[in-house]
């Protein structure tokens, strides 16, 4: 069956073998398997009773990454990260499953996110989720749409959790020569000198106007991962290194060695979207 249907999650099996799971919590894809591996890190600690958001494969954030700098912006009183990944979605069933891919849709409306989280961003919107997967390729795509009487201003980002067998292999290609705030150093503007990005540290950078193309994730196998970004102006990279590894409760202390965030998504400005107007951006991953 290429799309099942479980209680908690849906399973996508690609004829080609490639398969990947998505939770209705959070929308979340925890899975993404292509020739036999496992190519999204989620922790053996991850929490999927939808009791906090899923510590890996690849959360929403929206409409807040972060929390808001700005005490007086709509945001403020929104959670880090925002709503999207710690709200059930709604299943909206498959909209392709042919030979070269198959693809599923999600949804999530003001209407059904926890009261809670309603109460700290009283707008009216409408996002659908859109998990498109190939015999190499992953992409995922959201489209939001204004439902409020007024504008709003939101970020969106795909925190892309990849699985990668010693982080001391891995480099990451294509943001060399950018500007990037240093989240670990409490927000300068650094000039990134490096030809190439490794981790040996704890790392938690955005990339504001990251290229479209040319992100490579070389992880000191045969294949890399290539990240392409539609409509999303930044690229974030995150490893949380040891001591905040140790600090946090759903991510074993070792596993900071098998993963490397590296996130699209509009985090260094807002997103102004006018009533009644949609907006679309996703980005692609696929095994090089
Ligand atoms: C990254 C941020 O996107 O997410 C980091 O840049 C943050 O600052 C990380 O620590 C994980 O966030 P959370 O809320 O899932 O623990």
């Amino acid at each position: 069956m290429p799309v099942q249907l479980l209680d908690d999650k849906v399973a996508l099996t690609h004829h080609s073998g490639a398969s990947s799971e998505v939770y209705f919590f959070g929308a979340t894809v925890t899975s993404w398997k292509v020739g036999g591996q496992e190519r999204l890190f989620l922790s053996k600690k991850a929490i999927l009773d939808g009791t906090k958001g899923i510590r890996g494969g690849i959360p929403i954030v929206f409409p807040q990454f972060a929390t808001a700098k700005d005490p007086n912006a709509a945001t403020a009183a929104l959670p880090q990260h925002g709503t999207a990944r710690i709200s059930r979605w709604e299943w909206l069933g498959t909209s392709t499953d042919n030979e070269s891919e198959i693809s599923v849709r999600f949804g999530l409306t003001d209407s059904q996110i926890p009261e809670k989280l309603k109460k700290a961003w009283q707008k009216k919107f409408k996002l659908i989720f859109i998990v498109t997967l190939t015999m190499d390729t992953l992409n995922t795509s959201l489209h939001v749409k204004n439902e409020d009487s007024d504008a709003f201003d939101f970020n969106v980002l795909f925190h892309t959790y990849f699985a990668v067998p010693d982080i001391s292999k891995v480099s990451i290609h294509g943001l060399s020569g950018l500007t990037y705030i240093d989240k670990v150093a409490n927000n300068p503007s650094i000039s990134d000198s490096q030809d190439v990005i490794t981790i040996d540290q704890e790392v938690d950078r955005i990339y504001p106007k990251a290229p479209n193309t040319g992100i490579l994730i070389d992880f000191g196998g045969k294949e890399k991962f290539a990240l392409t970004k539609t409509n999303l102006h930044d690229t974030v990279v995150w490893n949380p290194w040891i001591a905040k590894a140790e600090g946090m409760s759903d991510f074993g202390n070792e596993e900071y060695k098998k993963m490397i965030c590296v996130e699209a998504g509009t985090v260094a400005t807002y997103i102004n979207l006018k009533q009644g107007e949609t907006w679309e951006g996703g980005q692609a991953l696929k095994i090089i």
